[in-house]
């Protein structure tokens, strides 16, 4: 998939934007606060329907405005154009997606059809943060590859938190009924065992990407590891298997359960544990295997949804190679510009090493005050 065309309209500071995009390497420079990353932000409403890392919609709405319209020119990899739209509207805190002027329901249906890759400095969290900064990480990889993973996720949620509801009520009321629970408790088992499957079904499937993907970035002198660590024992990858087990260790906890008054097992428990030569990465790695590790899960993201989505995907990245040593970061564009479309910003281009003979040269956009100062297109020369 390729962005031919991306328009801001009141989004940040971007009053009227517009970016023609290159279909190899568009590189976005400028001074710290000029616009730039606002730029892959607005990329990230199209693909995925919200900003990879803002809370809400109206913090991205241009301050003086009541809404912003976000639009993108695609090509997919079969040459079949889309157009896809984000429009919202602050009062009325709405948000109309569409693709080819038909309405989206739900963010479901949008994400995967317009797959990406983001790497922003925020995302460092998924190497060196809690559980749950891993199971975004997960969860959305998932959800790009998969339209039914997201809908489970969502009814999950929703099931954890009335039986949560329920929990927190028992504590405080003694009138104990465990009829009230009931009801709750089988719903969280189906579908957080559906969950578990899925998430067993993906490590299986992503390691081996990832492993490829480590070793091309540093040699084999490092065996990095990924294992899922569900909130209950679990030797299966059967659905009824996986729904008894997770039944034995809900009974068994539910005395814990109804003290304390939240759910404690289920998927929202689980872990995914990253280890470099057998040991926690979370505690033992330094921050340059930190950042291998990072990098190298976004290249075996990118392998994985390509696979799945039967579409190449878009990379993002954000602020990445700077701070980056001179020989690393040159590998690693030539490895990324060989994948496919990217979108990237820095501020001082010197430090990306771009390889003078690389016939991948990049388009250079100046950001500068919410709008675009100068293009340059070294791409032709070649
Ligand atoms: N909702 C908003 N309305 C207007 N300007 C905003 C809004 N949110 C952020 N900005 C401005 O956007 C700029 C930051 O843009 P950003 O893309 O993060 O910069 P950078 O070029 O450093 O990546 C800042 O000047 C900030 O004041
Ligand atoms: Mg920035």
């Amino acid at each position: 998939m390729k962005l031919q065309r991306l328009d801001l309209e009141t989004f940040r500071n971007h009053q009227q934007t517009s970016v023609d995009c290159s279909p190899g390497v568009n590189l976005f420079l400028g001074d710290n606060g000029e616009g730039k990353t606002n730029i892959l932000e607005g990329i990230s409403y199209l693909c995925l329907s919200k900003s990879f890392y803002a809370a809400n919609d109206a913090v991205v709405t241009n301050i003086t405005r009541d809404g912003f319209v976000v639009t993108g020119g695609f090509f997919s990899d079969a040459h079949i154009f889309y157009e896809a739209r984000v429009a919202f509207d602050k009062q009325q805190n709405q948000k109309i997606i569409t693709v080819n002027k038909a309405k989206i329901e739900k963010a479901s249906l949008l994400l995967g059809q317009f797959p990406v890759v983001i790497l922003s400095p925020e995302h460092s969290s998924i190497t060196v943060g809690s559980p749950s900064d891993r199971r975004r990480f997960v969860d959305l990889v998932v959800s790009q590859s998969n339209r039914k993973y997201l809908d489970c996720l969502m009814d999950y949620r929703r099931i954890l938190k009335q039986r949560n509801k329920v929990l927190s009520d028992m504590q405080f009321s003694h009138r104990a009924h465990d009829d009230a629970l009931e009801p709750w408790n089988e719903n969280l088992i189906r579908v957080g065992a559906a969950l578990v499957k899925k998430r067993i079904e993906f490590i299986g499937d992503f390691q081996p990407l990832m492993l490829d993907s480590y070793a091309t970035l540093t040699g084999n002198d490092e065996t990095p590891e990924l294992t899922y660590a569900p909130s209950f024992e679990c030797t299966t990858d059967g659905q009824e298997e996986i729904e008894t087990v997770f039944r034995q260790t809900m009974n068994s906890r539910s005395q814990e359960e109804r003290r304390i008054g939240y759910s404690l097992v289920g998927p929202h428990r689980d872990e995914f544990i990253f280890k470099i030569n057998n040991r926690d990465a979370r505690n033992f790695a330094s921050q340059g295997q930190h950042k291998t590790f990072l990098i190298a899960l976004k290249l075996a993201e990118f392998y994985y949804l390509k696979q799945r989505c039967h579409e190449t995907p878009m990379l993002l990245l954000d602020d990445v190679l700077s701070e980056m040593d001179g020989r690393r970061s040159q590998r690693l564009l030539e490895t990324i510009a060989e994948l496919g479309q990217v979108f990237m910003t820095s501020t001082d281009e010197r430090a990306l090493n771009w390889n003078p003979v690389a016939s991948s040269q990049p388009r250079k956009f100046f950001v500068r005050q919410g709008g675009i100062d100068r293009v340059e297109d070294a791409a032709h020369i070649h």
